[in-house]
């Protein structure tokens, strides 16, 4: 299929893209590279050994997006371009409203244009906000408590609208859980700017001497070691869910809500403990305060997942830490180096 990747230079748009690739989909990418560079796209069409085009602008540039719609008529979208730091979209709430709804809503525009009906979605368990149970599955109430969960809850809506415009569209919104880990290869991975927000670039960094120790939010949850657990998910294993989602999404109608986890759940003193023998390194860390807004626990239930899409996460933590350790260790400065 003809599929354009809107923020396929980034994290997990790059790694989707070797999936993709692999898959024999003809993508092409858009990308302001805000939060990415161009060397992620050069390292995927060399691990692949395939090339595909890019178009340099931002999707809150509706005339531009249009254009490019109707030059490559994609027969579908993956729309992972957007804003995603929950600390930023509480000091910024409306560039957060401007880069992820209102440039969906560019997007689906275009969409309409040239008749195309199929979208795949980043969306995140952060919809789903404090737990009422767990594990999360799809029918848990959505209440994000932050102005970045809000865009992916309200972009989840709109989908909702569009969807019911036609009966052939086809929407699939995926709510990942904590994607970490990089390409097997070592050659692509996550490479956050500035002080990483998340748990295992900052290990990784801690790891490689960048950063002096790993400041763990709390140790006094309701959790075996009083530290929070969460549902980390191998990036290779997300992509792969996407190239599933898309299958998917091109024999059937409607829209599908679908968590990507494993459905197990690591502690902080856990994720410290697996990087440290992936990695040969020690990990010094400091217990501080909790963090603002953190649940005790987050993980996923995969049933639908697995009976809809008949794909289901297969990489361990321990793959994901020698996994992110190579990525790191080969990159020091990520694609900057
Ligand atoms: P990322 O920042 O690495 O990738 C996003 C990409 O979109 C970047 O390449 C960025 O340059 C591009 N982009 C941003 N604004 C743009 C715009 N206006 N026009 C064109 N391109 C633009 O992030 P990621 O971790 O790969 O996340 C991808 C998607 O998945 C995001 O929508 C994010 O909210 C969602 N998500 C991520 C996580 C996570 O923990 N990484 C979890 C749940 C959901
Ligand atoms: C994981 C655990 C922290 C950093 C965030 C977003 C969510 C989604 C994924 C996009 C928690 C602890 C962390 C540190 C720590 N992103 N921690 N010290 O908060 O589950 O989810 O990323 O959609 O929306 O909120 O992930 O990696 O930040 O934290 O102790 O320096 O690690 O308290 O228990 P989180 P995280």
């Amino acid at each position: 299929m003809r599929v354009l990747v809107t923020g396929g230079a980034g994290y997990i748009g790059s790694h989707t893209m070797l999936e993709m690739l692999a898959a024999d989909h003809t993508p092409m990418v858009v990308d302001n590279f805000a939060n990415s560079s161009p060397v992620a796209l050069e390292r995927v069409a060399r691990l692949s050994n395939r090339t595909f085009d890019h178009a340099v602008a931002s999707l809150t540039d509706g005339p531009a997006i249009r254009q490019m719609i109707e030059d490559f008529r994609p027969d579908a979208v993956i729309h992972f371009a957007g804003l995603k730091a929950v600390g930023e979209s509480e000091k910024k709430p409306l560039s957060y409203y401007e880069e992820n709804v209102f440039s969906t809503i560019q997007l689906l525009k275009a969409m309409d244009a040239v008749g195309c009906r199929q979208i795949v979605f980043s969306s995140s368990a952060t919809v789903y906000g404090e737990p009422h149970y767990l594990p999360f599955d799809e029918a848990h109430p959505l209440s994000p408590i932050n102005p970045y969960g809000r865009t992916k809850y309200f972009i989840e809506e709109i989908l909702r609208d569009w969807a019911a415009t036609d009966p052939e569209k086809s929407v699939m919104l995926l709510r990942y859980f904590n994607p970490v880990g990089a390409h097997i290869s070592g050659q692509i991975g996550e490479d956050p700017r500035g002080i990483p927000n998340n748990l295992v670039p900052f290990i990784a960094q801690v790891a490689m001497g960048r950063r002096e120790r790993l400041m763990v939010f709390g140790d006094d949850y309701d959790t075996p070691d009083g530290t929070g657990i969460r549902d980390y998910i191998h990036v290779s294993d997300l992509a792969a869910g996407h190239v599933a989602a898309l299958d998917y999404a091109s024999r059937h109608h409607g829209i599908e809500a679908v968590n990507l986890g494993t459905g197990r759940g690591h502690s902080v003193k856990e994720v410290i403990t697996a990087f440290a023998k992936a990695s040969g390194r020690e990990i010094p860390y400091e217990i501080a305060p909790r963090r603002k807004g953190d649940i005790a626990t987050s993980f996923a239930s995969t049933g639908k997942a697995k009976s809809l899409l008949g794909w289901e996460a297969k990489l361990s933590l321990d793959a994901m830490c020698s996994d992110t350790w190579r990525w790191q260790s080969q990159n020091p400065e990520g694609y900057g180096g």
